[in-house]
C-alpha cells in the first residue's frame, strides 16, 4: 500500500546502528525535507530516557557521526525525536508505547533492530497493542535467523502481524548508490547484455574484504562466522545482481521475482569448493592485531574468511564459476565484482608475438566507487618488431562522474524507502530462504567433514588454500 508514514518507531534506539547509521540517515533526510515535514520519530529501547535526555542521547551521536557541513540540522531534527522504554520481553509495556505513538491512521512505519531473541515478542506486542495495523510497516534488521529453520520461525512470527506486502528485510548493502548502479550498468546500456552470459564470460569474483576485526561484536560474531554474516546476505545479494535475467521493470515484484531465480539455482558446494579461514595476530598497515582467538579469549572454530567456487545452473550461467571470498582482517577493505571475459576466439596479432588479453569489468563498490574495463591497445610506435599490444583501463570514477551530487549512505535510502513504501530494495522472503537453504546445505557438508577454519595471519588474504582453490582454475584472485 503506498502511503508516507507519519509516524516511526525505532526499536534499538540506543544500540550502534542507532547512532552511527540510522539517527545520521534521517537526520540528512530531515534536512533535505525528504521526510514528512511532520514526521514523529519514537525511538524505544529498555534504556531509561525520557524525551528530552533522548534528545541529549541523540544529539551526541550526531555531533559524532554527521559530517560537519550537516550539523546545524540538528536542533530542528531533534524536536521529531520522542522516547518511550520498553521492555519486550513484558507484554504489559507495550499499550504505554502505543499511547505514546498515538494515532497512526495516517501511516507508521517501524525499524526493528534488536536481538534475535526478541523478535518473537516483540512481534507479539506489537499486534496486541494496535501498532500492526494494515497503515503499519516493518523494517526488519538482520539477523534474521541462522539457518533456514530459525529464519523461517522469525518470518512466521512476522507473518502473523504483517503482511508480506508491509514487510521489509533489510540487507544495507542494497542501499549502496554503487550496488543499484549495478543494474544501471546491465539494463541501461546495450553494450554488455549481448556478453554477460556463459558465452562471453570466463568467470566472476566478489570481494567483500575487510580490515577490522571482531569489533566488540563478540557474542554475535562467534554463533555467526563469515559465512552466515557476509555471505548468506550481502555476498548472495551481489550474485543475484550479477546473474538475474533483466526484470520488465524495475519494481519490486520484477526485480525480486528474478533475483530469486538466481538464488534457486545455486548448485550445493562440494568440500574441494570452499576454503574457510581463521585470522592468528598479524599486522595492518604496519599496526599490530592480534588474532581471532586472542580477540575472543578463547578458542573457537568459527570461519572469518570464507571462499567458494559457485555455480548457478541455468543457461546463462552453465560452466562459469562465481568465486566468492569474504574475510575480516584482511589487507585492505575492498567491495569489488570482477567480470573476466573470454579471450577473443581468434588473435590477429599472435603471429607478431603480440598476447592479447581478455578484458575484464570491475566494478569497484567500496571504496572505490568506479567502474573500470579493461581493454586491449596497441602501444604507439611504428612497430618494426611486431605490434605490441597493451591492457589499459576505461575507468569510471563515480565520484568524479558525479561532482556535486551529496553522497548519501545505505540506510538513507532505505529509511526512505521504508517510510514511502517501496520494496524494490528489500529482500522478499523467498529469497531469504532460498539463501538459506544454500548455506545451510554447506553447512551440512562443513559439519560431515568435522572442517575447521585454517589459520591465516591477519593482513594477509586468507589461508593459502584459498588461493589454490581458484589457481588449479588457472585463475588469480584480483587483489
Ligand atoms: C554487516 C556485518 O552486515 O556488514 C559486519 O555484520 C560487516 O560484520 C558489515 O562488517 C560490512 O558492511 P560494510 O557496509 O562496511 O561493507
Amino acid at each position: 500500500m503506498t502511503f508516507a508514514a507519519q509516524k516511526l518507531i525505532l526499536f534499538g534506539a540506543t544500540g550502534d546502528l542507532a547512532q552511527r547509521m540510522l539517527l545520521p540517515s534521517l537526520c540528512a533526510l530531515h534536512a533535505d525535507s525528504l521526510v514528512p515535514a511532520e514526521l514523529r520519530i519514537i525511538g524505544t529501547a529498555r534504556s531509561a530516557h525520557d524525551d528530552e535526555s533522548y534528545r541529549q542521547f541523540a544529539a551526541k551521536a550526531l555531533e559524532t557521526y554527521l559530517p560537519e557541513d550537516r550539523k546545524a540540522a540538528i536542533p530542528a531534527f531533534l524536536a521529531c525525536l520522542f522516547y518511550q522504554p520498553l521492555d519486550a520481553t513484558d507484554p504489559a509495556q507495550f499499550p504505554a508505547l502505543a499511547a505514546k505513538v498515538g494515532d497512526v491512521s495516517a501511516g507508521l512505519a517501524i525499524f526493528l533492530s534488536t536481538a534475535p531473541s526478541l523478535f518473537e515478542q516483540t512481534i507479539a506486542g506489537l499486534a496486541s497493542c494496535g501498532l500492526a495495523s494494515g497503515m503499519s510497516r516493518i523494517g526488519l534488521e538482520k539477523p534474521l535467523g541462522i539457518s533456514l529453520d530459525t529464519s523461517r520461525d522469525i518470518n512466521d512470527a512476522v507473518a502473523s502481524a504483517f503482511s508480506e506486502d508491509r514487510i521489509f528485510r533489510i540487507d544495507h548493502y542494497l542501499g549502496k548508490e554503487t550496488v543499484q548502479n549495478l543494474l544501471a550498468l546491465r539494463f541501461a546500456n546495450i553494450l554488455f547484455e549481448p556478453l554477460w552470459n556463459a558465452s562471453h564470460i570466463d568467470h566472476v569474483q566478489i570481494t567483500v574484504s575487510e580490515t577490522v576485526g571482531l569489533e566488540g561484536r563478540v557474542g554475535f560474531y562467534d554463533g555467526a562466522g563469515a559465512l552466515r554474516d557476509m555471505v548468506q546476505n550481502h555476498m548472495l545479494q551481489l550474485v543475484a545482481l550479477v546473474a538475474m535475467e533483466p526484470p520488465s521493470n524495475f519494481n519490486a515484484t520484477a526485480v525480486r521475482d528474478e533475483k530469486v531465480k538466481v538464488l534457486r539455482s545455486l548448485r550445493r558446494i562440494s568440500a574441494s569448493e570452499r576454503v574457510t579461514g581463521q585470522y592468528r595476530a598479524g599486522a595492518i598497515g604496519g599496526v599490530a592485531v592480534p588474532g581471532y582467538d586472542e580477540e575472543l579469549g578463547r578458542a573457537s572454530s568459527t570461519e572469518t574468511f570464507v571462499a567458494i567456487k559457485a555455480h548457478i545452473d541455468n543457461w546463462r550461467w552453465t560452466g562459469v564459476p562465481f568465486y566468492l571470498r569474504t574475510g575480516k582482517r584482511l589487507p585492505e577493505r575492498k567491495t569489488e565484482i570482477m567480470i573476466q571475459f573470454k579471450h577473443v576466439p581468434h588473435s590477429i596479432f599472435a603471429g607478431q608475438g603480440a598476447e592479447a588479453q581478455p578484458n575484464r569489468l570491475i566494478i569497484g563498490i567500496q571504496p572505490q566507487e568506479n567502474v573500470r574495463l579493461s581493454v586491449m591497445a596497441k602501444q604507439p610506435g611504428l612497430d618494426r618488431g611486431g605490434v605490441r599490444l597493451q591492457e589499459v583501463p576505461l575507468d569510471i570514477s563515480m565520484p568524479n562522474a558525479f561532482a556535486g551530487t551529496r553522497k548519501r549512505i545505505a540506510y538513507e535510502r532505505l529509511l526512505l524507502d521504508l517510510i514511502e513504501g517501496d520494496q524494490t530494495l528489500f529482500v522478499r522472503r523467498d529469497e531469504v530462504e532460498a539463501q538459506w537453504q544454500w548455506i545451510d546445505a554447506m553447512r551440512e557438508g562443513w559439519a560431515e567433514k568435522g572442517m575447521e577454519p585454517k589459520p591465516y595471519t591477519a593482513g594477509s588474504w586468507g589461508p593459502s588454500s584459498a588461493i589454490a582453490l581458484v589457481e588449479r582454475d588457472g585463475v588469480t584472485w584480483n587483489d
